[in-house]
């Protein structure tokens, strides 16, 4: 395997993403609350497409086809975002689960698009290079405005929270939040070996209230 094979392997992986993307992205929209981010996921959604073509025309400078590699990482994103959707809560609070798994998505792409420029750089291909800059930019500046458009539905949702607070004190739990608690206490015990390895303090100190 060549490098340029390591290369279109990664922008394979970034044409799932892509599609994966345009294929959630309008129910999560549909769920939004606020007109900002609306509009801000709309017009991402739209770019989007563009990257999608513009991943086809790199392609074809390449000599290669797009398909063939399903991006199991996006799905992972995508799944977060789709449990944030199902989230009881509404209005800012709902919103804010659909900022952080959105946001966390952007950063994905801009992992991935970083990646692959800078192994376009090394084989001097300038036409790739520069085509994935400009979605990198388009990425980076999303993942901007989707952060400071947060700032006015965090401050909602915390007043939010004040008003609904006690009702949820005897919540049960559903089967899908229990089977990911227990993941998580897998993910901890599995990890407690190299914590045991760890040169920080291994206890926190608690904190005194
Ligand atoms: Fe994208």
């Amino acid at each position: 395997m060549s490098l340029k094979e390591v290369l279109i392997d990664e922008m394979r992986d970034l044409y799932s993403a892509e599609n994966q993307i345009i294929k959630a992205l309008p129910k999560t929209i549909k769920q939004v609350s606020d007109d900002k981010m609306k509009a801000l996921l709309t017009a991402h959604l739209e770019e989007t497409k563009g990257q999608v073509v513009r991943l086809r025309t790199i392609f074809e400078h390449l000599g290669k086809k797009p398909t063939g590699k399903h991006c199991s990482g996006m799905e992972g994103c995508i799944k977060e975002v789709t449990e944030a959707l199902e989230e009881d809560e509404e209005g800012a609070l709902k919103d804010a689960g659909i900022i952080g798994a959105s946001l966390r998505t952007e950063h994905y792409e801009i992992a991935g698009y970083s990646a692959a420029i800078a192994m376009a750089k090394t084989l001097k291909e300038d036409e790739v290079v520069k085509l994935l800059t400009e979605t990198l930019h388009e990425e980076q500046t999303a993942a901007k405005n989707i952060l400071s458009g947060a700032t006015s539905i965090l401050k909602e949702a915390d007043a939010q929270e004040d008003e609904e607070d006690e009702e949820e004190e005897d919540e049960e739990k559903d089967p899908q939040e229990k089977e990911s608690e227990e993941k998580s206490k897998e993910d901890e015990e599995e990890a407690a070996p190299e914590m045991e390895k760890a040169t920080t303090p291994k206890t926190e100190k608690k904190a005194s209230k």
